[in-house]
């Protein structure tokens, strides 16, 4: 027998090995959150009701996910069968990938988008293929199109995208589902309320197309980690060999219904957030900050040099906004999620206070 050293750690894979690790900045976040593009008030009390009433008993068992993948099905005109909760949109971008990425396949990915499909396809042995938008930060059809390959097995789309909010159309996301049949063409519209426009209605239409949705954006669930992935029922039933049927937990298969039915506190949130959009993006104006066309719950700006001195100052008077100058193409540039329009007001007057200190001391591009 080989002779073993002591304390001898076992080694993950390479490609762990090799993965950055993601510290998303979530610690000490008691002031107004704008950094997370969350619901920045609350769920609907129909939720708080459900959760009140979920007894110490009920949590000692396993639960049947399927019943709320019934209705959720239901809510989105589709078969159970097309349907498969998860936790979160991030477990189902993580699954989708362990299930469908092969060694040398590769996930094209337009940039900057949502950090999480990087991090994901680089637990796998695919291939990242990016193409850089341009100055607008929208979607660079063109070059998409031309790094479709036949390798090319996942591509990602968040519309709206993050960390700009621009959107691109049903006859683009057809277009690049036509281009590459051999992929799946996955539309990630966890942020569909604020938008208003989906492609769920061309799920099996278009054999090639998912779309992933999120509980925690308009709904206001992000702590009970709900999301939900469409597809044809073959390329489901993949994800479900994956997936385990326990990781969307019983208290938020519970309320997950009381949060359906409450469209009148959805409605009432999103139009909320658009009407407070419209005021600080004129806000913006005024103080002739550049920011880019957002149909989204959030507003990307050009601080420039200054931009991690306006986040400590935009902090310092209790309002938590997202440095995104890392993001590729976003030098300078700081995510500013859209809360209500009392909210607005607040993260208004911080930041022309902000914006004043960083031009007085020449800070500001
Ligand atoms: C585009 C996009 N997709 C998915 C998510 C994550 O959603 P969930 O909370 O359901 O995992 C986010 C969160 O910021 C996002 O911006």
């Amino acid at each position: 027998m080989p002779e073993t050293k002591l304390n001898l750690q076992p080694e993950p894979r390479a490609r762990v090995r090799a993965m950055k690790e993601y510290h998303p900045p979530l610690g000490c976040r008691d002031a107004l959150r704008l950094d997370f593009n969350e619901n920045t008030l609350a769920c609907s009390p129909a939720v708080g009701q459900v959760v009140a009433s979920i007894s110490t008993g009920a949590l000692t068992r396993y639960h049947e996910r399927e019943p709320v993948e019934t209705k959720v099905a239901q809510h989105l005109g589709l078969a159970a069968e097309q349907v498969v909760l998860t936790n979160g949109v991030d477990e189902a971008i993580h699954v989708l990938f362990e299930a469908f990425l092969d060694t040398a396949d590769e996930l094209l990915l337009p940039v900057p988008t949502y950090t999480m499909y990087e991090v994901y396809a680089s637990a796998t042995e695919a291939r990242v293929v990016s193409v850089q938008a341009g100055d607008d930060l929208r979607l660079p059809m063109e070059k998409l199109l031309d790094a479709i390959t036949p390798r090319t097995k996942i591509v990602a789309i968040a519309n709206p995208n993050s960390p700009a909010g621009t959107v691109i159309t049903r006859a683009q996301i057809e277009e690049i589902a036509r281009h590459a049949p051999q992929a799946i063409v996955l539309v990630d519209e966890a942020y569909f309320h604020f938008h208003g426009e989906t492609v769920v209605d061309l799920i099996g239409a278009v054999p090639n197309l998912m779309v992933a949705r999120t509980f925690s954006k308009a709904y206001g669930l992000a702590g009970l980690r709900v999301g939900v992935l469409v597809g044809t029922k073959e390329s489901m039933r993949w994800v479900r060999r994956v997936l385990s049927p326990y990781s969307v937990n019983s208290v938020a298969l519970a309320c997950l219904p009381a949060a359906l039915d409450d469209t009148s506190y959805l409605d009432w949130y999103v139009g909320e957030v658009r009407a407070a959009k419209a005021e600080f993006e004129a806000a913006l104006d005024a103080e002739s900050v550049r920011r880019w066309p957002s149909s989204a719950n959030f507003v990307l700006v050009e601080i420039g040099a200054g931009h991690a001195e306006f986040v400590r100052r935009m902090n310092a008077a209790g309002v938590l906004v997202r440095d995104r100058s890392n993001d590729q193409g976003c030098n300078g540039c700081v995510r500013i999620t859209i809360g209500t329009r009392e909210q607005m007001t607040r993260a208004t007057a911080a930041l022309k206070q902000a914006m004043n200190t960083l031009r007085n001391s020449g800070e500001s591009k």
